[in-house]
């Protein structure tokens, strides 16, 4: 086996992937609670796959009731090395078009009723999370996606590609769609916060790949989100996006796996501000 542990988030469908040896799903406790769902363990070549549906099988849990410290605890216990993200978003600019990936790199958090932290009384922990994605990561979940066939946008040098994370589960008026784009956001989605900040503080090495499926309702040429145009996007996607996994995974398996150069996996070494007992 390599060192590649690979965990995935994302809506159901991604996992069926054809060249999956020893898929089982597992269930995993954790002292948060349960995860949103169990956890499908499988091998792909020499690489660990770990799949998590984001809002458990079948979509039953809105963006706000995603235990999202179970779910990275979990994926944590489940072995994985890294976490790919793949999440549906709205376009908040021209060039991101229905059916492209956008390679994020950086997210604002508005969400505000979702738990974020895994320290609190008793422990207290401050990580950095100015650069919250893996650029290893990030490149070759967005390399998979491109040789898969997607259109995929990544962060040009020195700028950034950045997720507005809103709270939900209503999508946004115009004037927040307006403000968000003035911020100069790229896309906007309802649960890359807070599982990049708790990936970095659980040490794991995150990255998005996000599957843009509409406009939000700024766009003059477009109508606003709905649910029925997000679906039909994400079916017509389908088959992009678990391609990418597969194909991830088919260079995971001929890379080796190195510490991650961010020092992302020792980040706590220096974050723990409570003094030991
Ligand atoms: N997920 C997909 N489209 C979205 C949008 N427009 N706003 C928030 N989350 C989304």
């Amino acid at each position: 086996m390599s060192q590649w542990t690979i965990g995935v988030l994302g809506g159901s469908g991604l996992y069926e992937i054809d060249g999956l040896e020893n898929a089982q799903w597992v269930t995993i406790d954790t002292p948060w609670g349960a995860p949103s769902d169990d956890i499908l363990f499988a091998d792909y070549g020499n690489v660990r796959l770990r799949f998590l549906p984001r809002h458990g099988r079948g979509h039953v849990l809105s963006p706000s009731s995603v235990n999202y410290r179970a779910n990275i605890d979990a994926l944590k216990r489940a072995g994985c090395t890294d976490v790919l993200s793949i999440s549906a978003v709205g376009s908040l600019k021209n060039q991101y078009e229905p059916g492209h990936f956008v390679a994020v790199d950086q997210f604002i958090d508005r969400t505000f009723a979702r738990e974020k932290s895994f320290f609190g009384p008793g422990c207290v922990a401050h990580v950095s999370v100015a650069d919250p994605v893996c650029p290893r990561l990030s490149k070759l979940a967005a390399n998979a996606a491109e040789a898969a066939g997607a259109t995929v946008h990544r962060p040009a040098k020195d700028s950034h590609l950045t997720y507005l994370a809103m709270e939900g589960p209503q999508f946004s008026t115009k004037a927040e769609s307006a403000l968000y784009r003035q911020w100069g956001c790229d896309v906007i989605g309802m649960t890359n916060m807070p599982e990049a900040k708790l990936a970095r503080e659980a040490e794991l090495p995150y990255a998005t790949l996000a599957m843009v499926t509409d406009y939000d309702c700024w766009h003059p040429d477009h109508g606003s989100v709905d649910v029925a145009s997000v679906i039909a996007i994400l079916m017509q996607n389908a088959k992009t996006a678990s391609s990418a996994v597969k194909t991830l995974c088919e260079t995971l398996s001929k890379t080796d796996r190195t510490t991650c150069a961010a020092g992302i996996e020792t980040n706590l070494d220096v974050a723990i501000i409570t003094p030991p007992d």
